[in-house]
């Protein structure tokens, strides 16, 4: 027997998660699409969030969500321009076929990084193998986030850290507000989107989890998150 969802005019309400099927644009579209997104709903410019996850770039780096890699390609760039050290081992995993055909595409010639296709609910690497990973941009679209930062926490090296920028609901005034809100809804409807946080509700849930929360703080609607494996 199966049960209908009654409908319901909040489109956070009304949207289910539809996983790796929302992704099914192709992974140069997400680009163009992510920069307004990135603009309108995080309200962050994208060299603090490139600086941000920067700063978290171990030896072996687990990049959790990759998407189409262009994120994470300028993070590279950053770091080089920073004159910091890279890492040698990078492992980018994404569960959404198209995305992960666009960083294939991009990282083509680059043999320290690892592309694989899987949920990050179940990744197939050994216990404390990581000595680092960064949650980019992905965090509230994912449909069980409980059972990442589970696994996550078991493939990190103890003491090892995890970058994470949270999406809050909109905040700040009514113009910024409504823009948020709106673009929100937008990706809710897309299936992009599967929550907004709250900063209080996502530190207890890192903490249930493992981690402490060695750092946090809020810029425009983005809650960054600097976590440490217990
Ligand atoms: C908004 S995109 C961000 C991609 C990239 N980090 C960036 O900043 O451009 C979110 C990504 O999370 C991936 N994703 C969501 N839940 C996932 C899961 N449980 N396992 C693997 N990938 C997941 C989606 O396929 C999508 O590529």
């Amino acid at each position: 027997m199966t049960t209908e969802q009654p409908e319901s005019d909040d489109p956070q309400l009304a949207t289910e998660s539809k996983g790796a099927d929302a992704y099914r644009d192709p992974s140069w579209w997400y680009d163009v699409r992510g920069f307004f997104i990135l603009m309108g709903t995080y309200q962050v410019m994208i060299w603090t969030h490139l600086a941000f996850f920067a700063r978290n770039l171990g030896n072996r780096h687990l990049e959790a969500a990759i998407g189409s890699g262009t994120f994470m390609a300028l993070t590279l760039l950053t770091q080089k321009i920073k004159g910091g050290k890279m890492p040698e081992e990078i492992i980018g995993i994404d569960y959404a076929e198209r995305m992960l055909n666009g960083a294939k595409r991009l990282f083509r010639n680059n043999k320290k990084i690892q592309l694989i296709q899987a949920d990050l609910s179940n990744i197939n690497y050994p216990d404390a193998y990581f000595d680092s990973a960064n949650i980019a941009h992905s965090f509230h679209a994912f449909p069980d986030p409980d059972k990442v930062l589970k696994e996550l926490h078991r493939v990190m090296k103890p003491k090892a850290e995890l970058y994470v920028d949270v999406l809050l609901a909109p905040r700040g005034g009514s113009i910024r507000k409504a823009i948020a809100t709106r673009v929100n809804n937008f990706c809710f409807k897309k299936g992009i989107l599967a929550r907004t946080c709250d900063p209080e509700t996502t530190k207890a849930q890192f903490e249930a989890n493992d981690f402490s929360i060695i750092d946090s703080y809020i810029k425009g609607n983005t809650y960054h998150v600097i976590a440490r494996k217990l």
